[in-house]
C-alpha cells in the first residue's frame, strides 16, 4: 500500500523558505537585549517603526484589500505612534524610499504581508517579557507589542487560509516566497541601519 503524501501548504513553504532570515532575525534582535533598560527599548521600537513605516503601503493596497476584509485595522503604525508618545521620544526618520506601494503585484505584496503579520506571532512573546522587565503594557509604552491581534489569533488564522487557497500561477507562487524574502531582507537592512 502506497500512503499518499500531500504537498505543504504554501504557508508552511513560506515559513520553511524563510526560516533561515527568521532565525537570523530573532537570534540578533535578542542579542541586543532589548528590554535590558529603556534605551534598548526605544532602539528596538525604532527598527520595528523605519520597517512598518516602509511596508504602510501594504494596508492600502487595493488588489490585497479585495481579499483580507479587515486590512487596513490590522495596521499597528498608530500604537507604535503612541509607545514613542509614551515615552516621550520623537519618531523616527528614515532616508530609505519604501519598496512597497499600490503596484507591487498581488502575490509579491501577499508574501511582504506574511512576514509583516507574521512579526505579530513572536510579538505576543516579546510583549511578556517587556512587561515583567520593563513593566510596559497595552495601555502604556507597551502598545505595539502587546496590542490586539497579537500571537496565532484568527486574523492570522485567515491569512494562513488565504496564501493556502488564493490561486495562483506558478510564476506566483514564485513570487510569493520572492516577496517574502525580500521583506525579511529589508528588516535586515534596517537592522544594520538601527545598530551602526
Ligand atoms: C526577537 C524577535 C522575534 C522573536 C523572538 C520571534 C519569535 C517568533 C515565534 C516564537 C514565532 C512562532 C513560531 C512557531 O509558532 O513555531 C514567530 C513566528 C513568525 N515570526 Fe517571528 N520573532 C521575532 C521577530 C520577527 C520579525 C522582526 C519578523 C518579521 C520581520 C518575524 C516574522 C515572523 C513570521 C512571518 C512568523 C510566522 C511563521 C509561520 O508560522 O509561518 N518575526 N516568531
Amino acid at each position: 500500500m502506497t500512503a499518499a503524501v500531500s504537498a505543504p501548504s504554501r504557508a508552511l513553504k513560506l515559513r520553511q523558505g524563510t526560516a533561515d532570515l527568521h532565525d537570523n532575525i530573532d537570534k540578533s534582535i535578542m542579542a541586543k537585549d532589548p528590554f535590558a533598560n529603556v534605551d534598548n527599548y526605544v532602539q528596538f521600537l525604532s527598527l520595528q517603526y523605519y520597517f512598518l513605516k516602509d511596508v504602510a503601503a501594504l494596508y492600502e493596497h487595493s488588489e490585497l484589500s479585495k481579499h483580507i476584509d479587515d486590512l487596513v485595522s490590522r495596521r499597528r503604525l498608530g500604537l507604535l505612534e503612541q509607545d514613542f508618545a509614551d515615552l516621550k521620544q520623537p519618531l523616527p526618520s528614515s532616508s530609505l524610499t519604501p519598496l512597497i506601494d499600490n503596484n507591487t503585484d498581488l502575490a509579491t505584496a501577499l508574501g511582504w504581508l506574511y512576514v509583516v503579520e507574521g512579526s505579530k506571532v513572536g510579538a505576543a512573546m516579546l510583549g511578556k517579557q517587556v512587561q515583567a522587565r520593563l513593566h510596559y503594557t497595552g495601555e502604556f509604552a507597551a502598545r505595539y507589542l502587546a496590542g490586539p491581534g497579537a500571537g496565532r489569533g484568527s486574523a492570522w488564522r485567515h491569512l494562513v487560509q488565504l496564501i493556502d487557497t488564493i490561486e495562483l500561477t506558478q510564476a506566483q507562487e514564485q513570487a510569493l516566497i520572492d516577496g517574502a524574502r525580500q521583506a525579511f531582507s529589508r528588516f535586515q537592512l534596517y537592522q544594520a541601519q538601527v545598530y551602526s
